[in-house]
This record gives structure tokens, sequence and C-alpha cells, in this order.
């Protein structure tokens, strides 16, 4: 990563399967965009796809800037939300696109969050089978998480991201400064995601995200783009030892297995980062009483989250049973055990393996201790 202490701009790279591209963090970059487009994707005209809100907050003045500085580009908007981040409105978009006569020699440039990030990018992948694609993510899921690594894809109605393809970005330009108009909440579900960063790889890091967030929470420009600058660190260097999962890129599931259950067994009614907040502590209890996780762990993690605002298991309609069940539905559909990332402590993941199988007598044990169930 090279920093640079005057501006406060980072420029990680990423190695992936197709070359290595950039991830730049800046305040302000948005407003050089269209030079880092010329520079890092040139292409005869360029779809700028955006979803509503973004469109009116960013999208607008990013084509009126690429239009300024002479570049073709127009526009293709969608409403906002997970909702839309299906077949459909790909199958929209592309038609859009080429009833706008754009060919091969165009190119993609995705401003908005991570649901944005997916669509436009699963668009970029399979258009004339695939044209290049340029990440600009608004929110802190698309810069700590989504924007980074390659992913792309759209939801079915029997799940999340079940049809997609890794499609890697020719550069990705995160502007921390427009994650102050994102809502609190907002904020702090990214952010989850920055801790568990912290806590599978960096304890400094964490610490530093125990101290800022105050600063975090409000969108200040300058905590935000050294944590997601780190953030972004770490994911790229594990995306980049592992691009397609075989391995080590695993270690990006702590929390998530529990996460992924506890969102299921809410019906999709908790946010993602509030799951994997909770499935965090849980699996840190659970290493803690695998005798593998020092002792300890859960408690800092919890206390942690809590300035977040994170890291309770939400209210469970239908009690701690409906979470291991969608844990034993998962276990059946990947033909094996359910597997847990696990920490040694804050900071590093316990090896050799990545992730392992647990007795389902722990994995329950550990839910129905959650306090405050009915
Ligand atoms: N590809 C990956 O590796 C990866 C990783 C993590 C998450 N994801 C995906 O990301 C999606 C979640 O991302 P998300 O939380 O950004 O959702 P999102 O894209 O729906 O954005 C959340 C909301 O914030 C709005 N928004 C975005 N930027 C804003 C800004 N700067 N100011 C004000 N409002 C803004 C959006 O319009 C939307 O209403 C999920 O679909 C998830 O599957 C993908
Ligand atoms: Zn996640």
């Amino acid at each position: 990563m090279r920093a640079d202490a005057h501006d406060a701009s980072w420029e990680v790279p990423v190695r992936s399967g197709r070359g290595t591209y950039p991830v730049l963090i800046q305040p302000g970059l948005r407003h050089r965009l269209p030079e880092l487009l010329v520079a890092h994707a040139p292409a005869h005209r360029y779809a700028v796809i955006c979803d509503a809100n973004v469109e009116a907050l960013y999208g607008r003045e990013t084509l009126e800037a690429c239009r300024d500085a002479g570049l073709v580009a127009d526009m293709f908007s969608f409403p906002a939300g997970e909702a839309y981040k299906t077949r459909e409105q790909w199958s929209v978009l592309t038609d859009r696109l080429l009833d706008a006569g754009l060919g091969r020699d165009a190119a993609i440039v995705a401003v908005g969050g991570g649901v944005t990030g997916d669509l436009a990018g699963f668009v970029a992948a399979t258009f004339m089978r695939g044209i290049p694609v340029v990440q600009v993510p608004t929110s802190l899921v698309g810069m700590v998480d989504a924007s980074v690594g390659g992913k792309t894809g759209v939801d079915l109605p029997a799940g999340k991201n079940l049809v997609g393809v890794f499609h890697p970005p020719r550069v990705v330009v995160m502007d921390p400064e427009t994650v102050a108009t994102l809502p609190e909440r907002e904020r702090s579900e990214g952010l989850a995601e920055a801790v568990k960063h912290g806590a599978i790889a960096d304890a400094a890091y964490f610490e530093e995200l125990a101290r800022e967030s105050g600063a975090l929470l409000a969108g200040d420009p300058g905590a935000t783009a050294r944590a997601v600058a780190r953030s972004v660190q770490i994911k790229a260097g594990v995306v980049s030892e592992d691009e397609h999962e075989a391995g080590l890129r695993q270690i990006l599931n702590f929390g998530h297995t529990y996460g992924h259950a506890l969102e299921a067994a809410c019906s999709y009614r908790i946010g993602h980062g509030t799951a994997v907040a909770a499935g965090m502590v849980l699996e840190a209890r659970l290493g803690e009483r695998a005798g593998v996780t020092e002792a300890g762990t859960a408690r800092r993690l919890e206390e942690v989250l809590r300035t977040y605002g994170l890291g309770k298991v939400p209210p469970l309609p239908e009690g701690p049973g409906s979470v291991l069940e969608r844990l034993t539905w998962d276990k059946k559909r990947r033909a094996g055990a359910v597997r847990f990332v696990l920490l040694e402590r804050i900071g590093a993941v316990a090896g050799p393996e990545w992730s392992r199988s647990l007795s389902e007598d722990l994995v329950a044990a550990v839910l129905n201790e959650v306090p405050g169930r009915e």
C-alpha cells in the first residue's frame, strides 16, 4: 500500500487472474473520475450505472464531469435496493445498453453501493461477452467489501448471489467523502465488515476501529479514508492470494456462518452487518468453547461492536432452533459439514486449515446461551 501523508491518498494493488488493478482511495477523488477513466479504462463510450438515490446524489454530477471532459457518457439508472439485484434488472439494463447502441468498445462505470457494483459488474461481465468495468463505490459496504475481489452477480428467489461471475474491475475509485450522505445505520452496517478485517488480520487496526468509532459513525472523511484503506489492504491481500475461495479467502467468512443463518432465521429483516457482527461474537464464543480461541476474545469483540451499535443477537422470531435449522440446510446444500472460521485471538485466524467443522452440540450450545431469547 502506498500512502501519501500530505494528501491522504492510497493506492492498493489487487492481483487477479486477469492482471493487477489498483484501488485508489482519496477524499474528493470522485472529481478526478474522468481522467482516471481515460487512464485506466479507455473506451469510446461510457455507461454510468447508478441506482436512483445515487444518481441524484453523485451520478448526475459524474455524468456531467465526464461530458465536460469530452467523454461520451450516458446514464442508466435503476430503482434502489437489494430487491432490484435481479436477473430481470440485468436484462432491462443490457437491453437498454443495446438500444442505446453501445458495443464492445464501451465501458461501464458502476457508481453506488454494493447492489450497483454487483449488478453493473454482472452486466459488464456478460454484455458482448464482457466489457471493462470501473467500480466507484459510494457506500461503506461498497468500499470495505463489495468493490474489491471481482465478484459480480444477482440474487435469485432461492437465495442471494446465486448467479454471477468473477469480473475484476480495471480500477476502483473510492472517495470517502461520499459516505457522509449515507444514513448512520448504513455506516455502522458497513463497519461491521471493517471490524471483521481487524479481527481476522490486524489487532492494531481492530484497536484503531475501537478508538475511532465516533468519527467513523459520523462519516468523518479522514477517519473513513484511513479505515477504508486498511480494510482494502487486508481484503486485497487475501483475494490476491486466493481469488476463487479455495483456501485463504475463506477467512473473510468469519462471522458469516452464524451470520447467514441469523439473516435467514430473521427472514432478511435484519441487515447483513448486524447479522455478521452477532455472528462474529457467536463464533468467537464457539472458538473459546472449542479451546481454539484465546479466552476474552468474544468479550472484546462485543465491547468494540457495541460502540458501533452492533454485536447483539437480534430477537429470533422462532427461537434459536430456527438458526440451527438454517445451518443444517446450508450443510445439505454443500454436501458436507457446516464449517466455521475461528480466531486464534483478535488479529489472527486459527490455522492450519482456514475453516473447520465442529460438533453440532457445541454449535447449538452457543446459540442456546444467547440471553433474552423467548
Ligand atoms: N461482490 C462482493 O464481494 C460483495 C461483498 C459484500 C457485499 N456485496 C453486496 O453488496 C450489497 C450491499 O451493499 P450496500 O449495503 O452498499 O447496498 P446498496 O447498494 O443497496 O446501498 C444501500 C443504500 O444506500 C444508498 N447509497 C449508496 N451510497 C450512498 C451514499 N453515498 N449516500 C447516500 N445513500 C447511498 C443506496 O441507494 C441504497 O439505498 C449486497 O447485495 C451484497 O450482496 C457484494
Ligand atoms: Zn459479509
